[in-house]
């Protein structure tokens, strides 16, 4: 069996105690899969893809990243999680205004005491990215700002890129180009996909469909 780069077993998740979002969740991610969760707003997308990246814990349940049980972690070592065997993309707003695309690259390399050089050339040059290099992220479209965040999340090597909405900012072509990114992730880079989205249907997206409602996941056909 290919090896499971998350696996989450009866993840339950309230906030304050008020009424459950997630009701007994299960997943597994395997090495460069693409997975697709769908579902109406407030379904709980992103609490899910919070609680698979150590952003946010569960009430209850286990989830393992890499072999390794993240949801009883202090904030300390959830932040080394997140640094290093996970990479976020958000749906936009995700960048550092201040600095430049190459900067904003480099930035989790720098954060972790690597070298950042290499990786972030090699990077640019995989998001066909260098002639952006040196800009800010108010100088490029939004489209370009998301690829720049698909090499970002890749810094230093995750097993898994977490993507909370990522084309829902984008028109038809901008969203094809960034998620032809997310495939070159996927099959050159190996990192697995865990993509989320309101909408069923993402044109141009091969992979795994989930569908989360009333606090429940499941697999669609
Ligand atoms: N930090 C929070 N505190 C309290 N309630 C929250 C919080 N985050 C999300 N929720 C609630 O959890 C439910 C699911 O939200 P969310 O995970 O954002 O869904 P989705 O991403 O599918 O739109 C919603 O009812 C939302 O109001
Ligand atoms: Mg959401």
């Amino acid at each position: 069996m290919a090896e499971l780069v998350v696996r989450a077993r009866e993840i339950w998740k309230s906030y304050d105690g008020r009424e459950d979002v997630l009701c007994g969740v299960d997943l597994d991610v395997a090495a460069a899969e693409a997975i697709l969760v769908a579902g109406p707003n407030g379904s709980g997308k992103t609490t899910l893809l919070s609680i698979l990246g150590g952003l946010d814990t569960p009430s209850r349940g286990s989830v393992s990243v890499g072999g390794r049980e993240i949801s009883r972690l202090k904030e300390s070592a959830l932040a080394k999680i997140r640094l290093h065997d996970v990479g976020f993309v958000f749906q936009t707003h995700n960048l550092i205004d201040d600095l430049t695309v190459e900067e904003n690259v480099a930035l989790p390399l720098r954060l972790a005491h690597r070298p950042a050089d290499t990786r972030v050339a090699e990077l640019l040059g995989a998001f066909d990215l260098r002639r952006l290099a040196t800009r800010r992220p108010i100088e490029i479209s939004v489209g370009e700002a998301q690829r720049v965040a698909v090499a970002r999340a890749l810094a230093n090597g995750p097993k898994v890129i977490l993507a909370d909405e990522p084309t829902a900012a984008l028109d038809g072509k901008g969203s094809a180009a960034v998620l032809a990114a997310f495939e070159v992730a996927r099959t050159a880079f190996r990192a697995a996909l865990v993509i989320a989205s309101h909408d069923a249907a993402v044109p141009g997206l091969a992979a795994e469909a989930y569908h989360l409602e009333n606090g429940r996941l499941s697999r669609r056909a």
